[in-house]
């Protein structure tokens, strides 16, 4: 079992061909309301690769949290803590151009209201293979969990933060993309970042969109694992997908380098699709890519 302990958002998606600047006004392509979030992203990911997966989150009392439960329950993830508070639920607004890339404000909202998992979370947290932390709550309650959680802990540091000392000492496997790697160490170059980041966790994996993922470990294993070449269509939630799809091999104790394969599999399927959670491949299809 997997475990998540993060944001759930409804995400606003603007298509467009041109992306405004400051004072311009532009006419998009499409709009769509796409439930997503880093944390609800990486649960469903980690559910439609195959694993059994409990959220630990909030959303607001607003029309937004009931359509966020009801789609994280019907990937079948056990939304039993997920908590529903006064006020309106994580949005995140995300602009996407012709590329399939995409820029994004997450207003917090009902993920803001966290300060750190309950004894009852903790229980759930504890008979799971893996804790997956993220970013889009308040610091103190990542802290909280990644410090109380009796089980490998896999932190995505996304959106960038500074990354407090008790963070990342009880940080297992760290997953950075080129940019949030480059902030956390201050190094550009993806294999000096790695290792960086190696004395910081015991295990790293740099993730580098369509040129693949970087992995090292402090035993001295360095892999390169090359990105399934594909037209991305909205690379939104590719990276959540990555790390849900990677935690669910390594719980099935695959050897590092075919879960990083089927890691990077899981989100190529995923680029190819418009929106987040709605972009994520099940186990059926993951098992007919690699093939
Ligand atoms: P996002 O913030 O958009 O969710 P990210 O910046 O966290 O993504 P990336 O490094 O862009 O993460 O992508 C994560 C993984 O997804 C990559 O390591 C790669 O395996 C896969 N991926 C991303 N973009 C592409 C692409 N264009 N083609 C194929 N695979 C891709
Ligand atoms: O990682 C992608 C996610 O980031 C989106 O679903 C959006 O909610 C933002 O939080």
């Amino acid at each position: 079992m997997i475990s998540v302990f993060g944001s759930a958002n409804m995400d606003l998606v603007a298509y467009t061909s041109v992306v405004p600047g400051r004072g311009e006004t532009v006419t998009g392509r499409a709009f769509s309301t796409v439930p997503g979030g880093k944390g609800a992203n990486q649960a469903i990911a980690a559910a439609r690769a195959g694993a059994a997966v409990a959220f630990v989150g909030a959303v607001g009392d607003d029309a937004f949290g009931p359509v966020m439960r009801d789609t994280l329950a019907s990937a079948g993830v056990d939304v039993s803590r997920l908590r529903v508070v006064p006020g309106s639920s994580g949005i995140a607004h995300i602009v996407v151009d012709d590329e399939g890339g995409n820029s994004i404000i997450v207003i917090p909202g009902a993920n803001g209201t966290l300060t750190g998992p309950s004894e009852e979370d903790l229980a759930v947290i504890g008979r799971s293979d893996a804790l997956l932390l993220q970013l889009e709550l308040p610091m103190e309650a990542v802290v909280a969990a990644a410090r109380q959680a009796s089980v490998p802990v896999v932190l995505t540091p996304a959106p960038a933060r500074d990354l407090p000392y008790e963070l990342l000492e009880a940080v297992d496997l760290i997953v950075p993309n080129e940019h949030e790697a480059a902030a956390i160490t201050g190094l550009t170059d993806p294999g000096a970042a790695l290792k960086a980041l190696l004395d910081l966790v015991p295990e790293a994996v740099i993730t580098l969109g369509s040129k693949g993922a970087l992995y090292g470990s402090r035993s001295g294993e360095r892999l390169r694992v090359p990105a399934v070449p594909v037209k991305a269509v909205d690379t939104t939630a590719a990276g959540d997908t990555f790390v849900g799809a990677l935690a669910v091999a390594r719980a099935e104790g695959r050897p590092q380098e075919e879960a990083l394969r089927f890691a990077a599999t899981a989100a190529a399927l995923s680029v190819q699709r418009k929106g987040a959670t709605t972009s994520m491949p099940t186990r059926p299809q993951i098992d007919a890519a690699l093939q």
